[in-house]
């Protein structure tokens, strides 16, 4: 760390000499279209999701109870990824007024949070304690939001917008290939509580194709949030519950941790690039503020003037430098302070760009250093617009697959694991190779930082509603999205396009098979960048909509063979 206060003095005296100005963060969107399309588009990860949110709209519904039913079918049908028992992070755009806001439902730190419990006898990472059972599980902020974005956004009663998620629950749905196989891959964590056991391992083994999964206990649950609104989840029977399974398997969650779980509305960040304007996520994401950082940075050159090679070389480069402030300044703003004035300055972003070589990797650790196994591919991303013009970008997530792998007894709901994505020993990597610092050391009722970049793009002609999953890379492939958008490329070509990602540690760049020609690996690596093969990828959900021609496309990600994107 003997470094880190040379990079802090500097970045904070060029930013002080050269003023702040560009932090642009703002909550109208004059570049969003005056009148709605006329007709709607969905695109989820799962084709029952999509359809839910059809369902919903043809009810009467707008785009925040589609989201509402999208968002509640994803947790019975693609529990793995997202539920009841994590949490959200949703940009809505709402037509009548143009206007933009972040609903923030992450999870947050129960109060009895102890870091002695995250860490091993050997003084090293518990990874154990971090990413399975009850201890690794924040309080969940799904309910809360969904209910939140019911009474303040929608128009349905939450009876018409949970009933397709509780109908599938109770009625049962058949699991596609890659659910089963993630079953098969946890066996042995889900045989450690038996409620995971009993819902997800038949018999005690891994299903097999054709097998129907019902979830009498989370239709239960999601009756009484139909019936009770957030009552329904964090007091009651269901609190109740929860509680008695969690403290029984070592859990130290409280009555006053579900009770004063709160959603927070927040700000969005926006950054102009290129004469489009990106709306997009706020801390305690990451991902907003490192994507405003590499197009503040990318700002300054003419991609398409430019090689393949060198236009990628800037771009990892301006990757990696917005990973290491990433890692070094963000956590929870309720907690802490950021300099995001400076972050989101487009002069600290000159600052950086003059730092960049043209024709030579930076390696990083010859950036100041800032307190990264494999980047996962979970948590699940929808995006839906409505006839009026109401938009929804939302990243849904239980962090690592099935979460914590325990399921509360009696509920059918998989707590997350999200403890983990706090720094639980600052300086060392969590599951995604992060290596944050002290501002993202958990605290009681802290959220921990997130990379959810659930994104709006308006442009004069076009809009997208963008995001994806996938840990640290959601920013990266969010950002290459957007860039893909700007480009001119529609939702099919976004969520096909071959992805990489750099996050300043470790000091590689990852790449899809095929990203990259022979010519381009070459010369990239004839610059310094090391590239390794990476999958898997995505798996992005997008709309965009053509305001000349007044087309929407809805796309989902080619390599989930069960999303589904859809206009009607
Ligand atoms: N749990 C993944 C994220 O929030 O970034």
């Amino acid at each position: 760390m003997t470094h880190a206060p040379s990079w802090r003095v500097l970045a904070a005296s060029l930013f002080l000499v050269l003023g702040a100005g560009s932090a642009t963060a703002q909550d109208k969107a004059p570049d969003a279209p005056s009148r709605g399309p006329g007709h709607a588009a969905i695109a989820s990860a799962n084709f029952l999701a999509t359809h839910a949110g059809f369902e919903v709209l043809g009810k009467g519904g707008n785009a925040f109870d589609a989201a509402v039913a999208v968002s509640s079918t994803l947790a019975v049908v693609e529990q793995q990824s997202s539920g009841i028992g994590g949490g959200f992070m949703a940009l809505l755009h709402r037509a009548s007024d143009n206007s933009n806001t972040f609903l923030d439902a992450r999870e947050t730190a129960p109060k009895a949070v102890d870091m002695k419990d995250y860490i091993g006898k050997n003084g090293k990472p518990n990874r154990d304690a971090s990413t399975r059972g009850p201890l690794s599980a924040g309080i969940p902020g799904e309910p809360a939001g969904l209910v939140w974005m019911a009474e303040h956004y929608g128009k349905l009663p939450l009876s018409e917008s949970l009933a397709p998620a509780i109908r599938i629950a109770k009625e049962g749905f058949q699991p596609d290939a890659r659910f089963l196989n993630t079953i098969a891959e946890h066996k042995d964590t889900l045989l450690r509580w038996p409620a995971s056991a009993a819902v997800l391992l038949p018999g005690g083994k891994p299903p097999e194709q054709g097998w129907t999964l019902k979830q009498p206990d989370l239709a239960k649950t999601l009756e009484r949030i139909a019936a009770k609104g957030r009552d329904g989840f964090y007091k009651g029977e269901t609190a109740k519950l929860l509680l008695s399974s969690t403290r029984k398997a070592g859990g130290k969650w409280t009555t006053a941790d579900l009770d004063g779980y709160t959603v927070k509305e927040r700000q969005p960040l926006s950054v102009d690039y290129k004469g489009y304007r990106i709306v997009t996520a706020p801390p305690p994401s990451s991902g907003g503020v490192a994507i405003a950082e590499v197009l503040n940075i990318l700002a300054g050159y003419d991609l398409t003037k430019l090689d393949a090679a060198h236009s990628l070389h800037y771009t990892i480069e301006a990757m990696r430098r917005a990973f290491r402030d990433h890692n070094e300044y963000l956590g929870d703003p309720d907690f802490v302070k950021m300099p995001l004035d400076m972050l989101l300055s487009k002069h600290y972003a000159d600052g950086l760009r003059a730092t960049i070589a043209p024709d030579k990797a930076t390696p990083s650790e010859l950036l100041p250093p800032a307190m990264a196994p494999e980047p996962g591919m979970h948590t699940t991303h929808f995006s839906v617009i409505d006839a009026d013009g109401n938009m929804v970008a939302s990243t849904l997530t239980v962090n690592l697959e099935f979460g914590s792998g325990f399921i509360a007894a009696g509920t059918g709901v998989v707590l997350n694991d999200e403890m983990d994505d706090f720094a639980l020993v600052p300086g060392q990597p969590n599951a995604y190779g992060l290596r944050d610092s002290w501002a993202n050391a958990p605290e009681p009722g802290k959220r921990m930082l997130s990379s959810m970049s659930p994104s709006f793009v308006f442009g004069a002609d076009r809009t997208a509603i963008i995001g994806s999953p996938g840990g640290s890379t959601i920013i990266t492939q969010v950002l290459e999205g957007i860039l893909a958008f700007i480009d001119g490329k529609n939702a099919a070509q976004i969520v096909a396009q071959k992805r990489y990602h750099h996050q300043y540690l470790p000091d590689r760049v990852d790449v899809e098979p095929g990203a990259f020609d022979d010519a381009t690996a070459k010369a990239l690596t004839a610059m310094g960048h090391v590239l390794k093969d990476r999958s898997p990828w995505g798996f992005m959900n997008v709309v965009t909509w053509d305001h000349r021609t007044n087309t929407l496309d809805a796309a989902s990600d080619p390599r989930r063979p069960s999303g589904l994107g859809k206009v009607q």
